[in-house]
């Protein structure tokens, strides 16, 4: 009895509307929208926000590189986006006697300005529904290999189109809703950025890996730049001669802050979610993938650390490798917690259910059915593809003795690469990761999916371990003098390399034996999405569809809020620099702040300075970096993060736990002037209040 209520409880909430806060729309749609952002606070129109006719806020937004977001807030092309976005490019003008990674870079002029080669910017041009043109000559009787080939046509010629006339102008067609809607994204891409200015990475990092994805939160995650363009205002490459860009338009920065309960709308590019999967898809990643690959890295993070913290050359090394593995690891756990806590998997077997009795005797009868079949194909093979990403590829060697031998004859690359390399390379932990990854591989995947040739080879050696010594004992891709020697001529000596006999047995195996059954499988497990998603449309008319997440500029719109995550705690949505001087502890490196933060507390006056805030606001990794808008379309924050217990959001959201996380501006206009002592890049900034 008991159980037939909590089922039922579980699908009404399942057909509830969808909470306003969960959706990240398409700003070309937003007109549908707007009367429930404006119920909801905001003060704009559709129009503000995006159109083709006038300068709209879209024009001060950008795809940052390939997998952030930045916003302009200068009529000169000054750009602002998180430090950890910014990160690579600092780091590569940094050196032992200008560390700016450490202390921070200003330019206290234009001219000071460091440009960075590869970095782009990509400005939303124009978003085109062009469905009917992309399936134009597209019917019901053909293949899907036709149907796929004719969309391809239409699509490079709705592209070459759109890209004919204008400089830097790229386009891109893509699906949405899993192929039942296309649109056409038009950028114009920049692609001379420099560096203006970041802070030291005690403020841009603070609280390192220990607070990410955490609140409460006190990190200065930002960095600026600054567009340059031609003399005719269009992109162009680097040069000396080259401009402030001007864009169309800019954001006006807001001083006010937020409190709780204000709206805010967050304007940028998520990556990938995924919201509309059955409950085997949910099952997957919960309660198989997840909890496998945290167990992996675990192994690695403790294997990492124990080096790190024996010796400060090992930590400078590995500071950044670790942070990469550690930021999915702890993204994984909130997600599969969350996915458990919220009973998704559950919730959406019971929507299935009342979905296969509407569809019982129609068009979508055995679908779900359909998918299910699929998915218990598709997952041994995705399995084994995951734990050959993360034990075997771990391996940093394995993967430069690969590196290497794609560029034996070119030295300059193959030099550049070795130097990289060993620069940041410590064997003993390799070797450990070898031997506990593999040994990994060989325990945890079932032997039907193992290579051959790994299942003979450790039974030659007997052990990993004595696998493990072998290897690196006769690799010559150990040695750097050795590597930086290497030509074309001693190809067949690198075949016989035990590290790439690693390496390409396992990618022989990838090659032949998982990836063509898996592209098989998700093809047709797409293709039955496809119908699923129109389905689950037409299953549900009123209900206001989003599509999923796929890097393209979308609108998340909520409100300031914080949110109890366990029994008797409640977390307040704004931190203060009083708890940077609360954490700020000389002898733990996440928290080391530097002492001219320690000075200007210590004049007094500062204890309220606002560092962080918590929002509703659907956001997912690409996000980073977007702008975070007040009611009227006043920038009052930079997002950077969310909190690990709402991390389910890419597959199922959380009311109760998802929170972006932001920095407020006003701490970015508090370090510039006090740290970077650069204020006077406030000139050309617009302030709203
Ligand atoms: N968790 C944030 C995101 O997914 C920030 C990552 C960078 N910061 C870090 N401490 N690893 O990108
Ligand atoms: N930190 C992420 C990013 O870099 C944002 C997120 O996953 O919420 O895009």
């Amino acid at each position: 009895m008991k159980k037939t209520i909590i089922l039922l409880a579980m699908a009404l909430l399942a057909i509830q509307p969808l909470r306003a806060d969960e959706g990240m729309w398409l700003p070309a749609l937003i007109s549908q929208r707007i009367d429930d952002m404006q119920k909801n606070g905001f003060r704009l129109t559709a129009e503000d926000i995006y159109s083709i006719n006038q300068a709209s806020l879209k024009d001060a937004v950008v795809l940052f590189g390939s997998g952030c977001t930045g916003e302009l807030v200068s009529d000169d092309g000054l750009l602002l986006t998180n430090h950890h976005c910014g990160y690579s490019y600092i780091q590569r003008h940094s050196s032992v006697e200008h560390d700016y990674l450490k202390d921070g870079f200003w330019a206290m002029s234009r001219s000071e300005e460091l440009p960075n080669r590869g970095l782009t910017v990509s400005f939303l041009e124009r978003m085109d529904d062009v469905t009917a043109e992309v399936l134009k000559g597209c019917h019901d009787g053909m293949s899907e290999a036709d149907r796929d080939a004719r969309i391809r046509k239409n699509s490079d010629a709705l592209i070459k189109k759109a890209t004919k006339d204008g400089k830097g102008l790229q386009a891109r067609v893509e699906a949405l809703y899993y192929g039942n809607q296309y649109y056409l994204f038009i950028y114009k891409v920049y692609r001379d950025v420099r560096l203006v200015g970041a802070p030291p990475s005690s403020i841009g990092k603070f609280g390192g890996e220990t607070d990410n994805w955490m609140w409460p939160r006190h990190t200065g995650d930002f960095s600026i730049f600054r567009i340059y363009a031609g003399r005719d205002n269009e992109p162009a490459d680097y040069s000396a001669d080259n401009v402030p860009f001007h864009p169309k338009r800019s954001m006006r920065i807001s001083r006010t802050g937020v409190k709780p309960g204000d709206f805010t709308f967050v304007y940028g590019c998520p990556g990938s979610t995924r919201e509309y999967v059955i409950g085997e898809d949910v099952h997957y990643i919960g309660y198989e993938s997840d909890p496998r690959k945290i167990a992996l890295r675990t192994t690695r993070l403790d294997i990492q650390k124990k080096y790190m913290s024996q010796s400060q050359a090992v930590r400078i090394q590995y500071s950044s490798k670790y942070a990469s593995v550690a930021n999915a690891w702890k993204k994984w756990q909130g997600e599969s917690k969350g996915i458990v806590r919220l009973g998704t998997v559950a919730s959406k077997k019971a929507y299935e259910a009342r979905f296969r009795e509407w569809a019982r005797g129609g068009r979508y009868d055995g679908l779900v059915d359909k998918l299910y079949g699929l998915y218990e194909r598709r997952n041994p093979y995705y399995l084994a593809s995951e734990y050959y990403s993360e034990t075997i590829r771990t391996i940093e060697l394995v993967q430069f003795a690969a590196q290497v031998k794609n560029r034996l004859g070119d030295a300059r690359a193959k030099s550049e690469l070795a130097e990289t390399f060993f620069k940041d390379y410590y064997q003993p932990i390799d070797e450990e990761i070898f031997e506990a990854m593999v040994g990994a591989f060989d325990s945890q995947v079932d032997d039907s999916f193992k290579p051959e040739w790994f299942r003979q080879t450790l039974a030659s050696y007997g052990s990993v371990k004595a696998w493990r010594d072998d290897l690196f004992a006769r690799s010559i891709f150990t040695d750097k003098a050795r590597v930086l020697a290497l030509g074309e001529e001693d190809a067949a000596a690198v075949d016989q390399d035990p590290a790439i006999q690693l390496s390409e047995a396992f990618a022989a195996w990838y090659s032949e034996q998982i990836s063509p059954v898996l592209s098989a499988v998700n093809k047709d497990i797409n293709l039955a999405y496809r119908d699923y998603m129109r389905a689950q449309m037409e299953f549900e008319p009123d209900r206001a569809f989003y599509p999923d997440a796929n890097l393209t500029l979308r609108v998340a719109y909520g409100h300031v809020e914080g949110y109890s995550p366990s029994d008797a705690i409640e977390y307040y949505p704004v931190s203060t620099l009083k708890g940077i001087i609360e954490k700020d502890d000389p002898d733990i490196f996440d928290y080391n702040i530097p002492q001219v933060l320690r000075d200007i507390y210590a004049e007094g006056g500062h204890d309220d300075q606002p560092v962080c805030f918590l929002a509703t606001n659907h956001t997912s990794g690409g996000n980073s970096g977007s702008p975070v808008m007040n009611a009227d379309g006043a920038l009052v924050g930079i997002n950077f993060d969310r909190v690990w217990e709402g991390t389910m959001s890419d597959v199922a959201f959380d009311p109760a736990f998802c929170r972006n996380i932001s920095l407020d501006i006003r701490y970015l206009l508090f370090v510039v002037e006090h740290v970077g002592h650069a204020s006077y890049l406030f000139d050309e900034m617009h302030f709203a209040d």
